[in-house]
């Protein structure tokens, strides 16, 4: 039977972060992903970048092409009441965020892993854990043969609908879960942006954002229905009510034309405790989701990458397994900030409820924050990213 150090579980961007870094460690894994190669290359996913991962990148090899090419963003805007408002991140911070798509993440990350030859496994079906308790194996089916690989430990990188975390045992974890009663419908398009920065727009016709991949391609999401379907939204109408939310002179200068790709997002909230049950680790949306306003999700996705590929690598050096033991811990204590951010600030800028009362909380909310330094600094502070607690 073949044998690896640690068998990862999908290749999105945690699976493939977490096999470069570690095989930068010396340390061997072998990648199962159930999609196809195209299939993870091409995902639209967000796109806004804390420093903290940009320099994990970096750590990891790929930040080449993220250097040429990303857009290094000092502020974003906030519009709401017919304004639009600043956030200075560079100075209630001193740092900046990098706009850099995660469809090009896992692109340089697919492309420097095989350079290097290593094994990631496309079009792995029927993917189970075996003996967790024990000598955990992975077995799975490819081109339709049953193959087993022995592993000492298993890193479940397979997303919210993945199979590792419902592997666990039942009654070994504790889930969270707010699922929030609307979606982002987003959109794509090679139109130049509405403006230099982000612009997070809270309308009483619900949540608009203008996002960006480059200063030619755009991407904008509109808060639409739980239950809506991107097919029921011709592009003309997405443009009619992105303009109806954005403040006049924005929506004046709006750049339209044919959408590159058209998708529902759903928003959820979810946390999985603890992180490790014995030799499995659960690690980015297997482990946690928040909904995308704040972009948290791929960068809460690297730390957890952060913390484990090091825990591994001085396991493997140095037989310790304290770094391996706190791996839960260190993540969750972070990521229930993030949790509690993103949380927030959906919950500050959509449209909740008919509810008169929620608006002008809303409003007031909005108003405070950006009038108040000690305010406008604490979001600018979790925007950029919370500081790792040190290892
Ligand atoms: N077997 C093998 N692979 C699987 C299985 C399975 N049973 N189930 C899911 N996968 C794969 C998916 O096809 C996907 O490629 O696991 C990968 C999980 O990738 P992501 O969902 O992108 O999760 P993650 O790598 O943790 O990245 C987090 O992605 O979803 C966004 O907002 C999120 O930006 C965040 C980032
Ligand atoms: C995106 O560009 O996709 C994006 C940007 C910022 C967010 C969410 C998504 O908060």
């Amino acid at each position: 039977m073949r044998r690896t150090q640690v068998a990862i579980v999908g290749a999105g961007p945690s699976g493939l972060l977490l096999s470069q870094l570690l095989a930068l460690s010396g340390v061997e894994s072998i990648v199962l992903e159930r999609s196809t190669r195209e299939h993870v290359a091409g995902r639209i996913r967000a796109g806004v970048l804390e420093p903290g991962t940009v320099e994990l990148l970096e750590e990891a090899g790929v930040g080449e092409r993220m250097r040429r090419e990303r857009l290094v963003h000092r502020g974003f805007r906030l519009a709401f009441d017919g304004g639009i408002v600043r956030v200075d991140l560079a100075r209630h911070t001193g740092s900046t965020v990098s706009v850099y798509g995660q469809t090009e993440i896992t692109r340089d990350l697919i492309e420097t892993r095989a350079a290097a030859g290593a094994d990631v496994r496309f079009e792995a079906e029927d993917v189970s854990i075996q003996d967790l308790g024990g000598a955990p194996r992975v077995r799975f089916r490819r081109q339709g043969r049953v193959e087993e690989i022995a592993c000492d430990f298993i890193a479940g990188c397979d997303g919210y609908h993945g199979v590792c975390r419902r592997s666990v045992p039942s009654g070994t974890l504790r889930t969270f879960e707010r699922a929030h009663p609307f979606a982002w419908l987003g959109v794509l398009a090679d139109v130049p942006p509405a403006a230099d920065e982000l612009i997070y727009a809270s309308h009483e016709r619900g949540f608009a954002l203008c996002s960006m991949r480059s200063e030619s391609r755009s991407r904008y999401y509109l808060q639409c229905g739980s239950t809506e379907r991107a097919e029921q939204w011709t592009d003309e109408r997405f443009w009619d009510e992105l303009r109806l939310r954005l403040p006049p002179e924005v929506a004046r200068n709006l750049s339209v034309g044919p959408s590159l790709e058209k998708s529902v997002v759903p928003l959820r909230s979810f946390v999985a405790e603890p992180m490790r049950v014995g030799r499995l680790f659960l690690v980015g949306d297997a482990a946690h989701v928040v909904p995308p306003a704040g972009a948290k999700g791929l960068n809460l996705a690297a730390a957890d990458v952060r913390v484990l590929y090091r825990a591994l690598a001085e396991y493997y050096r140095t037989g310790r397994t304290e770094l391996i033991e706190g791996y839960s811990e260190r993540c969750l204590a972070r990521v229930w900030k993030a949790v509690r951010f993103s949380w927030w600030f959906t919950a500050a800028t959509h449209v909740l409820e008919d509810d008169d009362f929620n608006r002008r909380m809303q409003l007031a909310e909005l108003r405070y924050l950006t009038g108040s330094a000690a305010a406008l600094s604490s979001l600018a502070e979790n925007y950029v990213g919370l500081p790792f607690a040190a290892a």
